[in-house]
């Protein structure tokens, strides 16, 4: 498995026979280059545009399956797209693993201001490895449960406060979580969310977390 940060909230997650991606916001990081994945499934958390992002575009040019809570897989369908369109709390079978969305503690609507659906999180479960990617969301209880039910090895937190949890609060999900590594997202990409990842680090070691701070220009 390999772990590509792209920015903001996307990942690539490179497993043995493909790709899947996470909240493809990408083409504002001109060092990745997608065209040459193996992209077959994209996960998005939500349908504001930093998430939703480029995964129209991508899913036709690689005929790849958008997986997002009904209301916005409806719409990617509308859009042309292959969709799964699922609800929170039910693992969802793939050939390379297996998928369940949890609550997200935001708001989402789609692009044409429709409401989007629950905003999700995503449990992804494969390779012997649980990621937890976290969306866009607040410092929530429901992050303990997360712990309990799924025990997620790596977890993707937002940083950069103003819409999501700030470093401090990320830092107490990082430890209600118990994830052995923290990789942390959603910070400096707008005026409204700088934060000091340094801070970040040092909060969740003290929680003998590992913090992994991802740079984005030196993806490839
Ligand atoms: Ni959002
Ligand atoms: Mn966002």
């Amino acid at each position: 498995m390999d772990l590509k940060y792209i920015g903001h909230s996307a990942f690539e997650i490179k497993l043995t026979n493909n790709s899947i991606m996470i909240d493809p916001y990408i083409n504002n990081n001109q060092n990745y280059n997608w065209h040459e994945a193996n992209i077959t499934d994209i996960f998005v958390t939500h349908g504001h545009g930093d998430h939703l992002g480029d995964a129209i575009e991508i899913a036709k040019e690689k005929d790849a399956t958008i997986t997002a809570v009904f209301e916005l897989a409806k719409y990617c369908e509308q859009q042309g797209c292959k969709v799964k369109p699922i609800g929170l709390g039910g693992w969802i079978n793939y050939d390379w693993g297996r998928v369940v969305f949890v609550p997200a503690f935001h708001s989402n609507s789609l692009p044409d201001g429709r409401y989007g659906g629950s905003a999700a999180g995503v449990v992804i479960d494969t390779e012997n490895v649980r990621i937890y990617h976290a969306g866009d969301t607040a410092l929530t209880n429901e992050m303990k449960t997360i712990k309990e039910l799924y025990r997620p090895n790596i977890a993707m937190l937002p940083i950069g406060g103003h819409y999501t949890m700030d470093a401090e609060h990320a830092a107490v999900a990082a430890h209600w979580l118990g994830a052995q590594t923290v990789i942390p997202m959603h910070y400096n990409t707008f005026p409204e969310i700088q934060a000091d990842v340094q801070k970040f680090m040092q909060l969740v070691q003290i929680n003998n977390s590992n913090c992994v701070v991802l740079d984005p220009s030196k993806v490839q």
